[in-house]
């Protein structure tokens, strides 16, 4: 599209599950006027401990759903996804943009005063080139510690926010990144933002914690002004939004309406030979 639109533009949202519901709620509040499609692969959820191969067949069968949408960016709103896949996504649909996740080691790396940053993802983020390539760029004189956290997407997925039991997850993964010192933890995870005040009480007043979503919000903007939409398709009017899973439809209604404050019927979609379909009722 190259003359400036007023049509409302669609946005694509996924993620292994509720995880990307913490980078959809951003993109609604800085893109008011925008319909959004959001799908959860919770039949496959974690991503994280899987082989990145597996990952990107993932993430290509639900982009080319989004694209049959009529979606005019999609977000990889999965850290996970992003390190697997977004390079391939990019090349398989050139004529998509999409915008991924990636860790914030830059802006935690600027704002580190002494030289120590955390950064907590899936095993799979880790492994990615992504991670590599983030460090290699921008943590030369810094020390950036790596950090797993088992359980903790699965305890966001149960809606288990504010348990002892989550709690002494919590405790245990940011133990080390403590020990050693540091003063910036990035949430490398897109479930994590949704344990934030479980894990500032944890690493207390003197951490400062980085979630991206505010910043990839910002660049889904600028991706759609560059596409030609007018301000006014970007911020006024009632947006759409839909919301499908591939797991149980009643359970990820029940987590949007707790997480993010939204009310909507959930479809489910299913997997056929590495496609995903609506399931007709
Ligand atoms: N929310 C995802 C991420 O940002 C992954 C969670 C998972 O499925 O392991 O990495």
């Amino acid at each position: 599209m190259s003359a400036t639109s007023s049509r409302d533009p669609r946005i694509g949202v996924f993620d292994s599950g509720v995880g990307g519901l913490s980078v959809w709620r951003e993109i609604v509040r800085q893109l008011p006027g925008c319909d959004t499609v959001y799908v959860a692969d919770q039949a496959h959820i974690p991503y994280g401990p899987r082989p990145l191969e597996e990952v990107r067949q993932f993430a290509e069968g639900i982009a080319a759903f989004l694209i049959r949408e009529g979606v005019a960016v999609v977000v990889v709103a999965c850290n996970t996804a992003s390190a697997a896949a977004l390079h391939h996504l990019r090349r398989r649909f050139p004529d998509i943009p999409f915008v991924g996740m990636e860790p914030a080691v830059k802006p935690a790396v600027q704002r580190t005063r002494n030289g120590t940053v955390g950064v907590i993802a899936t095993p799979a983020t880790f492994q990615g080139e992504l991670f590599a390539s983030l460090l290699e760029r921008f943590a030369q004189n810094v020390r950036v510690i790596p950090q797993v956290c088992p359980g903790l997407v699965e305890a966001v997925e149960a809606g288990a926010l504010e348990v002892p039991e989550t709690e002494a997850l919590v405790r245990r993964c940011l133990e080390p990144l403590l020990e050693a010192g540091i003063d910036e933890l990035v949430l490398g995870c897109t479930h994590y933002p949704f344990l934030r005040p479980l894990i500032e009480r944890v690493v207390g007043p003197g951490v400062e914690v980085i979630d991206p979503a505010p910043a990839v919000a910002r660049q889904v903007r600028r991706v759609l002004e560059g596409a030609g939409y007018s301000e006014a398709a970007l911020s006024v009017g009632i947006p759409r939004h839909v919301f499908f899973t591939t797991g149980d439809p009643a359970q990820f209604a029940g987590a949007l309406s707790r997480l993010v404050g939204v009310t909507a019927k959930v479809d489910r979609l299913m997997w056929e030979d590495g496609n995903l379909r609506a399931e007709r009722k």
